[in-house]
């Protein structure tokens, strides 16, 4: 089986990633994590990429005159990495359109609600402080328009009476957890056609 080559990009904490990275270890998941980007030193995730042995990679936005000359930077590395997929996880900074067509249907994210509900940033705040009854968190691709493109899988969570951001986002990073590799593999399968039997 050819494994389509992945890159995760991060820029802290790298849970996602590790769940991605943990996933990956098994020879029949279908696709491999060849690399770990991050744009930003500080990226706890780098360390546990390191440790396990997959190439990290820094490219660090403020390096760079542009938001054009640092997406240029990005992908000229991952072209010379040969990646087939860019799995965005907890990678904060916005991509153009410049960067994303050449990477649609193939770069996708992991956003903690479910979308269309909450695109942007503070979901947890915003789903409490609208009494929501359930939350959530959904992988799409990733298209110009933020937080937008076609769902992959969503999973739901409820909101329990004296939920605070912090509880809701353990219940639901959980959850992330578990759709992420789940629907990078759906995204690797779909890409190859000629998966041996
Ligand atoms: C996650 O909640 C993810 O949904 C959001 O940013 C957070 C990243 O966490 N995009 P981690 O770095 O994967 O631990």
């Amino acid at each position: 089986m050819n494994r389509v080559r992945t890159a995760v990009l991060i820029s802290g904490r790298g849970s996602n990633m590790m769940a991605l990275v943990e996933a990956a270890k098994d020879p029949a998941y279908p696709a491999e994590i060849v690399c770990v980007v991050s744009n930003r030193a500080d990226a706890a995730g780098l360390d546990f990429a390191l440790a396990n042995g997959i190439a990290t990679k820094l490219i660090e936005h403020k390096a760079y005159p542009s938001r054009e000359a640092f997406e240029a930077a990005l992908d000229a590395y991952l072209r010379s990495m040969k990646i087939g997929i860019i799995a965005c996880a907890g990678f904060m900074r916005i991509l153009t359109a410049g960067f994303i067509v050449g990477w649609e249907g193939r770069m996708i994210n992991i956003h903690p609600s479910l979308l269309p509900a909450y695109k942007g940033l503070h979901t947890h705040e915003r789903a409490l402080a609208d009494g929501a009854k359930t939350h959530g968190c959904t992988v799409h691709h990733v298209t110009a328009e933020l937080d937008a493109g076609p769902i992959i899988l969503q999973a739901e969570v409820p909101v329990l009476p004296g939920d605070t951001p912090e509880t809701l986002s353990a219940r639901v990073l959980k959850e992330e957890h578990r759709i992420y590799p789940e629907a990078l593999a759906i995204l690797a399968r779909s890409l190859q056609p000629n998966t041996s039997i």
